[in-house]
């Protein structure tokens, strides 16, 4: 059993993501925090409510509001990739409300009062993890690890030819986590762009009829649908989901990892091989990903 903290920007795989955790044995979800990213703060943290309502079997999932920028300038949304309010689908208004505490203080608070055992998955734009680690070297020692999906080491870029989406949102947040000295592992383009759903394997690409099955099946038609030049649907998050329950779906190289923070290379991930606190992904069981995801996303 994982303790995890989910700090995300739903967006169409957050959202895939946050179904598999939530119908996970493995996984207990201690909050989520949002971010701003794939859509507005606002767009994301509705999205996240709705999903916990819909989709979390009346379970209570504190979920703690977090930054609506990075840690300079703004962000550059992704309604393009993953739809209008970054779902591409209608699901039904929720009257829960937002946690009191903000998303710093909601990571600071878990990661004193679960002690080396909270794990935090980062979906998004690492400005909420980079804020609560600042200045707090007790926090850094309480998070036992983050899994990272974010980076493009040994391939291209997927919003630059250098950079990934979430590391180049916030590079200044990003190189923060990265330095920290907390045990990551980074899930790259380099392993999620080869872990997919391809457009001609459905409807259904989830098999099952249960409300996240067909949550699944309906978020990944609006996106198939919607990108007629999409032939596969990448599971950046749901790899990274994935990969906390089963490592060993990852191959990994120790590394120092940073992140170039403006100009042309801004975002670029920067490994240098051999120790640090970096897992760097470089490799992943592919047929036993998709297992996993499929069979969570359809429970
Ligand atoms: O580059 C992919 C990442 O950026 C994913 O987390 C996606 O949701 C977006 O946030
Ligand atoms: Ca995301």
């Amino acid at each position: 059993m994982h303790k995890v903290l989910i700090d995300t920007d739903p967006g169409t795989d957050d959202a895939l993501a946050i179904l598999m955790a939530l119908n996970s044995p493995d996984l207990l979800i201690e909050g989520i925090t949002t971010v701003g990213g794939n859509a507005t703060l606002a767009q994301t943290t509705e999205n996240a409510l709705r999903l916990v309502d819909y989709a979390g079997g009346g379970r209570d999932v504190p979920i703690a509001v977090g930054a609506d920028r990075p840690a300079r300038g703004s962000f550059s949304y992704a309604y393009h990739v993953h739809g209008a309010e970054g779902l591409g689908v209608d699901l039904p208004a929720t009257t829960l409300k937002t946690h009191r505490a903000d998303a710093v203080d909601f990571i600071r608070d878990c990661a004193s009062s679960n002690r080396r055992r909270l794990t935090i998955i980062a979906l998004g734009p690492l400005t909420n993890v980079a804020a609560a680690l600042d200045g707090r070297p007790d926090i850094a020692k309480a998070i036992a690890a983050i899994v990272v999906m974010g980076g493009a080491v040994q391939v291209r870029g997927n919003i630059t030819p250098h950079a990934e989406f979430n590391i180049h949102e916030d590079p200044w947040s990003a190189d923060a986590v990265l330095t920290s000295g907390v045990s990551v592992t980074l899930v790259g383009l380099d392993v999620t762009q080869r872990t997919s759903l391809h457009r001609s394997e459905g409807p259904p690409w989830i098999k099952g009829t249960s409300k996240s099955a067909r949550l699944g099946n309906r978020i990944l038609e609006g996106r198939f649908r919607e990108r007629a030049d999409v032939r596969e649907y990448h599971l950046h998050d749901p790899l990274a989901v994935a990969a906390t329950i089963e490592p060993d779906i990852l191959t990994c190289r120790r590394a120092h990892v940073s992140v170039v923070k403006d100009g042309e290379e801004r975002g670029r991930t920067v490994a240098s091989y051999g120790d640090g606190p970096v897992n760097v992904a470089i490799g992943v069981d592919v047929e036993r990903a998709l297992e996993v995801v499929r069979t969570l996303i359809s429970s």
